[in-house]
């Protein structure tokens, strides 16, 4: 068989099995090629685009137990093949962390220009670091910068650790286990970029099975979503440079921090689905409007 016509096949099971595509992915034809690539050891990142080349039985052999360890765990594909893709870059990833999917990335490979000077970056936050994507990622085009990555999750930690190493960033980037800023006292940032739990209660119920893998505390913005976004908000200033940029992704609870804090002009970026869930506040503005979040 074809690899064109595997793929083909193999997104109609998926499409039959009703799985939920959100994890890398976001519809049935990518995932089915990335898993009948996987699964014939054809390596994403140099394929050379020739959809025609036959499979081997063993080839198909492999595609077919792959999809039905996905359609009867309802695992995400990326926990399966512990790799995920983020920014451009392949992360490992297993069930100790989310798998990377945050809209921040979009903007990695420009460094948040124009809403910052990358040649003036030294020191970058990331809070909520899970994985460690946003940090090794952001590493990898900042390569003078220094990171610090906080996680309050020691399992989300060891994923961002392995990482770090095998991306070659572990003597930038500081892995610091902590509750938002509290073992932050006293230091400060250029950047400080967050993809915090932002999901409500309700919400968290009604999530396809999918999610059950991840990590609950990765999700869990409490009654409105809030609750680590409030905190981050009231908080960054003291963490930031002069001229420092906080970036934050509210996801689902966009709305709510646009009705919580009306009057704040926070700058929303559009990202390539025509979503706007990502916000950035300079350091003035937070000066100016720092009031409003206290
Ligand atoms: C949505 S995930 C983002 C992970 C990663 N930055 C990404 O984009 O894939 C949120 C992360 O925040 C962490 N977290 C939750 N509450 C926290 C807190 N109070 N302080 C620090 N990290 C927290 C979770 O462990 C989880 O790894």
């Amino acid at each position: 068989m074809k690899l064109a016509d595997c793929v083909a096949e193999v997104e109609q099971q998926l499409q039959r099995a009703k799985l939920y595509f959100g994890h890398g992915t976001d519809n049935a034809r990518d995932e089915a090629a990335w898993l009948v690539m996987a699964a014939s050891g054809i390596d994403v990142g140099t394929f050379d685009g020739d959809w025609t080349q036959e499979l081997s039985v063993q080839q198909l052999a492999e595609t077919e137990k792959l999809v039905l360890e996905r359609t009867r765990s309802r695992q995400p594909l990326a926990y399966i093949l512990n790799s995920a893709w983020f920014a451009e870059t392949e992360f490992y990833i297993d069930e100790r962390a989310i798998v990377p999917r945050s809209h921040i990335g979009e903007w990695i490979p420009e460094c948040f220009e124009p809403w910052l000077d990358p040649s003036g970056v030294q020191n970058v936050l990331d809070l909520c670091t899970g994985g460690g994507c946003i940090a090794v990622a952001l590493a990898l085009v900042l390569n003078r910068a220094r990171f610090d990555a906080v996680d309050i999750s020691t399992d989300a930690l060891a994923v961002a650790a392995i990482n770090a190493r095998r991306h070659a960033v572990s003597d930038r980037i500081r892995l610091i286990q902590s509750d938002l800023f509290t073992a932050l006292p006293g230091r400060r940032y250029d950047l400080i970029l967050c993809n915090p739990p932002y999901v409500t209660d309700q919400l968290i119920d009604e999530l396809p099975l999918e999610y059950s893998h991840e990590p609950e505390i990765a999700f869990s913005g409490g009654v409105d979503g809030l609750t680590i976004i409030r905190q981050v908000l009231a908080e960054s200033r003291a963490h930031l440079t002069q001229r420092g940029l906080l970036v934050v992704e509210a996801g689902s609870a966009a709305l709510a921090v646009e009705n919580a804090w009306a009057r704040v002009p926070f700058t929303w970026l559009m990202s390539a689905n025509g979503e706007s869930v990502v916000f950035v506040l300079s350091a003035d503005e937070l000066d100016t409007y720092g009031q409003s979040f206290v």
